[in-house]
C-alpha cells in the first residue's frame, strides 16, 4: 500500500494507475475504522482495480462543541486493516494540506443539507460536501463508497455531485450491524458498558416501525409514534429526530412506501448516534 500524505503525490499515484487502465475506487474515511468501513473497502475491491482510501478528521464538519478532539485517532491499526484488504493507496493528509491559509470557499447543499443532521448540526453538511469534493478532485475516482448508514451524508452527496456534474458514480453499501442490531459507527467506542446496551434502542425502533409497515401501516405520524414508543422504554435516551422521508431529498411524506426512509437520532449519553432502513415491503 502507497502510503501519502500530499495532495500532488496521491494525484500522480491515481494518474498513473488510470493510464494503466485501472478503474479507480475510492473509499473516503475519518479512520477509526470497523467492519462497516472494511464493507465498503471490500466492495471497491469487487468492482474497481486499484482502490484508494483516505484518513482524514474532517475539522470543517463539526460543531464548536462537538467531539472534533476527542474523535477517535488510530492511525496505525486503520493502516493495517486497510493493508490487509489489499487496499492500493492510503492519503491521509493534514489539515493544513486540506484547507490551505486563507481557504474561504466552501460547498453548500441547499435545502438537503439543513434536513436531518443538518438541522440538528448546522453547518455539519457544508463541511462534508466541501471536503468530499476536495477529495473527489484530488482522486478523480470512477466510484466513491459510501455507508447507507449515513442516509443524510448520502442524499448530500449524491446531490451535490449532480448539481456540480461530477464525474463519479456513488455507490451506496448496506449498513453493516453488530449482533445486536447496533449500527457500526466510530462513536460507538464512547459508549460506557450501560450506554452500549441502551444504544441498541435505535436498531429496535426501527425494526417495530418496519414490522408495522409490514403489516400494513403507511401512515407517517403512526409509524413515527411506534419508534417514539419503543424510545420511551429507554428514558435516559434523548430522542433528536424520528423521520419519514423521501430518501433523495430528506423530505418528510405523509404516507410510506416502498423506498421510503425511516431515520433516526438519538443522544445515548453525550453521544450522539444515527440509524435508518429503507421500507420494502
Ligand atoms: O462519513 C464520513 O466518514 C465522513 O463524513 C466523510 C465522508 C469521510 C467526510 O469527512
Amino acid at each position: 500500500m502507497i502510503n501519502v500524505t500530499a495532495i500532488l503525490e496521491t494525484r500522480a499515484n491515481v494518474r498513473a494507475a488510470r493510464q494503466a487502465g485501472k478503474k479507480i475506487g475510492f473509499v473516503p474515511t475519518m479512520g477509526a475504522l470497523h467492519d462497516g468501513h472494511m464493507a465498503l473497502v471490500r466492495e471497491a475491491k469487487r468492482r474497481c482495480d486499484f482502490v484508494a482510501a483516505s484518513i482524514f478528521v474532517n475539522p470543517t464538519q463539526f460543531g464548536p462543541n462537538e467531539d472534533f478532539a476527542r474523535y477517535p485517532r488510530t492511525f496505525d491499526a486503520d493502516q493495517w486493516k486497510l493493508e490487509a484488504e489489499g487496499v492500493d493507496l492510503l492519503f491521509a493528509p493534514s489539515v493544513e494540506e486540506m484547507y490551505p491559509a486563507g481557504a474561504t470557499t466552501f460547498i453548500n447543499v441547499d435545502g438537503i443539507g439543513d434536513r436531518l443532521d443538518g438541522r440538528s448540526r448546522p453547518g455539519h453538511f457544508r463541511g462534508v460536501a466541501t471536503v468530499v469534493a476536495k477529495l473527489f478532485h484530488i482522486m478523480d475516482p470512477d466510484i466513491a463508497f459510501f455507508g447507507q448508514k449515513d442516509a443524510a451524508q448520502l442524499a448530500v452527496i449524491k446531490r451535490m455531485v449532480r448539481d456540480l456534474m461530477l464525474p463519479v458514480e456513488i455507490a451506496v453499501v448496506p449498513i453493516v450491524r453488530e449482533k445486536d442490531g447496533l449500527a457500526m459507527s466510530s462513536r460507538n467506542t464512547y459508549l460506557s458498558p450501560e450506554e452500549r446496551r441502551q444504544a441498541t434502542v435505535l436498531s429496535r425502533a426501527l425494526r417495530k416501525v418496519e414490522k408495522s409497515y409490514l403489516n400494513g401501516e403507511q401512515d407517517s405520524a403512526h409509524l413515527i409514534s411506534v419508534a417514539r414508543k419503543v424510545f420511551s422504554e429507554e428514558p435516559s435516551v434523548k430522542v433528536d429526530y424520528v423521520e419519514v422521508i423521501e430518501a433523495d431529498t430528506l423530505e418528510a411524506v405523509p404516507s410510506a412506501k416502498n423506498g421510503t426512509l425511516v431515520a433516526v437520532a438519538a443522544f445515548i449519553g453525550k453521544t450522539r448516534l444515527i440509524d435508518n432502513l429503507l421500507l420494502n415491503a
